[in-house]
């Protein structure tokens, strides 16, 4: 019968050999399992005399238990390595340099807003604002553009389901939501975005204006040349501009024009504008014996374009940022 205490000695020293665990369970099974070493010596118990058997079991007891201690022991510094190992490998180094925030930066049409408001502003005027889903009546029937008006069929717009809103097709409605609740002297720009079926180079489904407004006891259409000129050479920084008023027709205003501007070259056409229709007026209570006014729109992804050189709207709505990145 094999030594207890040799029994011991060897599986103290292979276990203590061993990191890893699934190999210490495996030795473990050599000494301790079914048909394990010291299991084996329980089992031949029996054939010894009745005499010595009470000491040899006891012996082989502590045996056992001696083996248990040090596997756990075992399991528990193999376990206490692999943490360590693991702590070690997922650790932060909070001395590495930073991969950097990637700061936005502003879309060239906001900066050209921006601008535009700027310059507005320091020619007193106020900015205001007005919803994108609008209803018929601001559109177009409170703009002097009943149902059924020609006019309206260059305005193809967005319909929503319900057939009363729709995606406004220009600034002009805050016009009316203005003067509905303000008094003359009025005198605003309103930037937002518009929505047209529409779709090239040169147009898009979704692009911006610029409505411009100017109600008083004295605004005459000299004023309206005085300030789209003065607004002009300020945006593009060119004494030497011109701007020109073309004949024209909107509902809301008369008379309309189209507004041009040139630095030289042949002449850009910048937007529309007028002097506010007197049914305009009606429509928001404001005596038009009184007051007069005159209104404008433009556009700013225009202004934008010529300002940077851009030569193809859509290059704007895209969101490449290869594009964007070069106006921050
Ligand atoms: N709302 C017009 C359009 O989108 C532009 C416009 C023309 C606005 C003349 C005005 C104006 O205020 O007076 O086509």
């Amino acid at each position: 019968m094999q030594d207890v205490d040799a029994i011991v000695k060897e599986a103290l020293a292979a276990f203590a050999g061993i990191d890893d665990a699934d190999q210490l369970e495996q030795v473990k099974a050599r000494y301790l399992g079914k048909s394990g070493l010291l299991t084996g010596l329980l089992k031949r118990l029996g054939k010894l005399p009745a005499a010595e058997r009470p000491a040899y079991g006891s012996r082989i007891n502590a045996a056992k238990e001696s083996l248990e201690a040090a596997l756990n022991e075992r399991r528990e510094s193999i376990q206490a390595r692999k943490l360590d190992a693991r702590l070690k490998e997922e650790a932060l180094d909070v001395t590495l340099p930073g991969r950097g925030l990637g700061s936005g930066g502003l879309h060239p049409v906001s900066r050209t807003l921006e601008r535009i408001e700027t310059l507005f502003r320091s020619m007193g005027f106020e900015v205001a604002d007005g919803p994108e889903i609008e209803t018929d009546y601001y559109n177009f029937t409170a703009l002097n553009q009943p149902e059924n008006h020609p006019a309206r069929s260059m305005h193809d717009t967005f319909y929503l389901a319900d057939g009363r809103h729709l995606l406004r097709t220009h600034t002009s409605p805050i016009q009316i939501r203005y003067m509905e609740s303000h008094h003359p002297p009025v005198k605003i720009i309103a930037p937002g975005r518009v929505y047209r079926v529409d779709s090239d180079a040169t147009h898009s489904p979704m692009f911006h204006q610029i409505e411009g407004l100017w109600v008083d006891e004295h605004i005459t259409l000299a004023d309206l040349k005085g300030v789209l000129a003065e607004f002009l050479r300020l945006f593009f920084e060119r004494d030497d501009l011109k701007v020109r008023f073309r004949p024209s027709f909107f509902p809301f205003t008369e008379p309309s024009a189209e507004i041009d501007m040139s630095f030289g070259e042949g002449w850009l056409e910048m937007g529309g504008a007028g002097m506010v229709h007197p049914n305009v007026l009606k429509n928001v209570n404001i005596d038009s014996e009184k007051y007069q006014g005159f209104a404008f729109g433009l556009g700013p992804d225009r202004l934008a374009m010529l300002r940077y050189g851009v030569d193809d709207l859509r290059l704007f709505f895209e969101n490449d940022l290869r594009f964007l990145k070069q106006f921050n």
